[in-house]
Order: C-alpha cells, then structure tokens, then sequence
C-alpha cells in the first residue's frame, strides 16, 4: 500500500507505538512499522499522537470582543448578557466574520478541528447567523463547525425570538438551542424546553439547550429536558449545556435527577473556566464552585463533555482556544485526581466531545478521517499536566499547522543548557 502521509512512530493515546498511515482524507493503516515509500513523512518519535481536540459549546458571534463596548465590570453573567446586548447593535457582518475567522485560526494552531458554537437569534437582521454560515463553509476543509440557533434573551421573552429561531433554522444551522433559565417564569422555561424539542423532533436535529446556569438550586430544566427527550425519541441527540445548578441542588433530589438524565440519553457540556468564573458571584463565603457534578454523573453512566463557551468576549477575559486549558480546570474543580479521572479529562475534550456533537468520522482509527494532533506530551496525563506545545496538527490529511518543540535556554553553571517540563522516564 502506498501512503501520501504517514505519521511515524508517535505514542497513541492507549500507549501503542504506532505508525499511522494516510491516504487522502482518511486513516489507512495503523500497524507497528509502515514502509515509508513516497509518502512524506511526519516524525512522532516520543511524542502523543491525538484524535484533535473538540469543543462541544462555544460562541463564536461573541469571542474576541473584549472590551466592546467595555468589560464586564460584576463578572456576572447577568452583566454579561446586558454587555452583549450593547454590543449587539454595533456588529456588522465583517466584523463578525473576520473575529471568527481570526478565531478559527487560533484553533487549528491549538489543534482544535471541530466547535459547535451557539449562536445569538434575538437579532432581526440574522446578521451572525449569516456570517457564521459563510464562515462554516470557508472553515470546513479544516474545521468541523455545528452552529446551534440560540434565543439568547429567552425564546418568549423577547418578542421576535420564536420566529428568529425558526429562520436560523431555515437557513441551514444545525442544533436547536434554548435558554430555559432566562425565561421570565419557570413554567415559561418549561414551556420553551417542550417547545424547542418538538421543533428538533420534527427537523430531525440534535437539541443543546443553556440549562440552568445558575446557582439556583430550584432551577430544574433538565428535569424537563430528559423528559421531552424520553417523550419525544429524541435520545443521543440532546445535550444540556452548563447544568451549574445541579451543583446546588438538594442530594435527594438529584438522587431521583441522575438516572433520569441517563435513561434520556442526555449528554451533559459543563464549561468549566466560564462556571467557575461566573458561578458563585451572590455568594459570600464559602463561595460555590458553581460546576455541575461531572463525576456524579459519568458513574450514572451519563455522557459528559468539556466546553469552552467564551474566549475574549462580555462574560470571560482570557481564553485561548486551547482545550487543555479547559481540561486543566475541569479536572481541578471536579477534583478528577486519579490516573484514570485524568486520563478520562483528556478523552473528554477529544473523543466523548465529538461524540457528543455526532462527528463519528473522528477518531484515531482506520476508515476514520485523518485529522489529529502531534503534541509535546508522552501520554494524555501528561499532556493536561502541560498544556504543551501542538508540533504538528493535520486535518484532512493535510498538514495544517506546525510549531517547534520549545525548550528554555538556561545560563546556569553546572546546569544542563536546555529545560523541558517532560517526565521522560530514562
Ligand atoms: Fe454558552
């Protein structure tokens, strides 16, 4: 067999050393040894080798907006929403095109080759929503990219929401999204749980709804979407984005809640750098989290993913594009420790990621499409341990991004001249 690239002896997540063949787009051959031939070749010798990093919740409308038209001065998230809502006016469609875009570059540097963003329908002109279209399809020979229609100030409680959300989807964007918790009553946020479901149950589409960010331990939408889901045969195809109430709720409660949601077949998107930014912010102390229960829910065997949600925009100040940033966090504040919580961190933010968005062609597996990641790192703990650099990222079977490995030059007598921060046994 002949290869165009092969990706040659790198570390597979499982620990296998093994050299991946690649033939157009896709994985042809994982074996041991592969006889080079013509194909051009990169050399993973010692490195990780990756499916790419997958960010299931986002909003790329927003990100890079920093101080647009100023910051976010209570950190909350109410603040945020209000921050946006000045902003709203003031986008144009280049504006928003060109911050995605500049975005989108970041991510393939950062390995990051499939986003679901949200994006904002309480705007009569649509004009994200276009933007985000064009850029869908200008970003696809190297970025997955799912848009979901987001009713942003509440399907009810802004006037033109419900028919806004309609068009979107008229228009080609994939999810159906919701904001139960914003609406003005819980039995509005009730009503536009069932309301959005029955909408994705008609189109065929998938459901990631916002769901109870809040630190109100009464909000209980995801009761409610685990029902529509069960109700309507929606299960696999539903996500319940954030769930930080949950991480107030009373015990019993959530006791009866867990299997519900497992028997639905609801994955669950914590994002933890925004939660723990934003969540907690009314109390004094001690001060809540604010994260959903992650552990919790994977013994329920509840599929749960990491997500980013902001980089640069009305709600988060930093941000990289980077998903072991989120990784890092996610497995701080849910206390993920063991070897085996650690390692599951790094699958979260690959494999269940994309599994969660319904993307079955990625995956370091023959037939799968080859795209995937070299890093800096031995095995996936330590690659959440380091946030390294990403050597070589490919997508399509095509290298897309390249970066040195970095060491730092010391000047120190006695001392070798070069530091890496690897545990490379010796
Ligand atoms: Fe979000």
């Amino acid at each position: 067999m002949s290869f165009d690239l092969i990706v040659k002896g790198g570390t597979l997540p499982d620990g296998r050393v093994a050299d991946i063949g690649i033939i157009g787009e896709n994985i042809t051959a994982i074996e041991p040894s592969l006889p080079a031939g013509p194909a051009k070749i990169v050399d993973a010798t010692g490195n990780l080798v990756s499916p790419p990093f997958v960010d299931p919740h986002f909003h790329m409308d927003a990100t890079l907006s920093y101080g647009i038209p100023r910051i976010n001065a209570s950190g909350t998230l109410l603040e945020g929403i209000a921050l946006w809502g000045e902003l709203k006016p003031l986008l144009t469609h280049e504006a928003v095109k060109e911050r995605a875009l500049r975005y989108c570059d970041w991510a393939v540097s950062m390995g990051l080759l499939a986003i679901r963003t949200h994006v904002d329908v309480c705007d009569d002109r649509l004009l994200a929503v276009e933007a985000l279209l064009e850029v869908k399809k200008e970003v696809a020979p190297y970025i997955d990219l799912q848009l979901v229609a987001f009713p942003q100030d509440g399907l009810y409680r802004s006037p033109t929401a419900r028919q806004n959300t309609i068009r979107a989807l008229d228009l080609g964007v994939d999810v159906v999204g919701g904001i139960p918790h914003f609406e003005r009553t819980m039995a509005d946020g009730t009503r536009s749980v069932t309301e959005l479901c029955e909408i994705a149950e008609k189109r065929g589409l998938m459901v990631d709804m916002h769901c109870d960010e809040t630190d109100d331990p009464l909000s209980r939408h995801i009761e409610q979407l685990a029902y529509e889901t069960q109700r309507l045969g929606l299960q696999g195809r539903v996500a319940g984005s954030h769930l930080t109430s949950m991480h107030s709720m009373d015990n019993y409660y959530v006791s009866k809640l867990l299997p519900l949601i497992a028997e639905a077949q609801v994955s669950a998107i914590p994002n933890p750098l925004i939660n723990i930014m934003l969540q907690g912010r009314h109390d004094t102390f001690p001060k809540r989290r604010g994260m959903t229960r992650v552990k919790e829910m994977q013994a329920h065997g509840i599929r749960v993913g990491f997500g980013q949600d902001c980089v640069l925009d009305p709600w988060y100040s930093l941000g990289t594009a980077d998903m072991l940033d989120v990784a890092f966090m996610g497995l701080h504040v849910a206390q993920m420790s063991s070897p085996a919580d650690m390692a599951k961190c790094f699958d979260m933010v690959t494999n269940v990621n994309a599994t969660i968005m319904g993307l079955d062609h990625l995956g370091l597996e023959v037939g799968k499409r080859a795209s995937l990641v070299v890093l800096d790192a031995g095995n996936p703990i330590e690659a959440v341990r380091l946030r390294p650099e990403r050597l070589c990222v490919i997508a399509r079977g095509k290298v897309v991004a390249e970066r040195p490995r970095q060491e730092t030059r010391l000047s120190i007598e006695g001392r070798p001249a070069a530091v890496n921060r690897r545990h490379e046994a010796t």
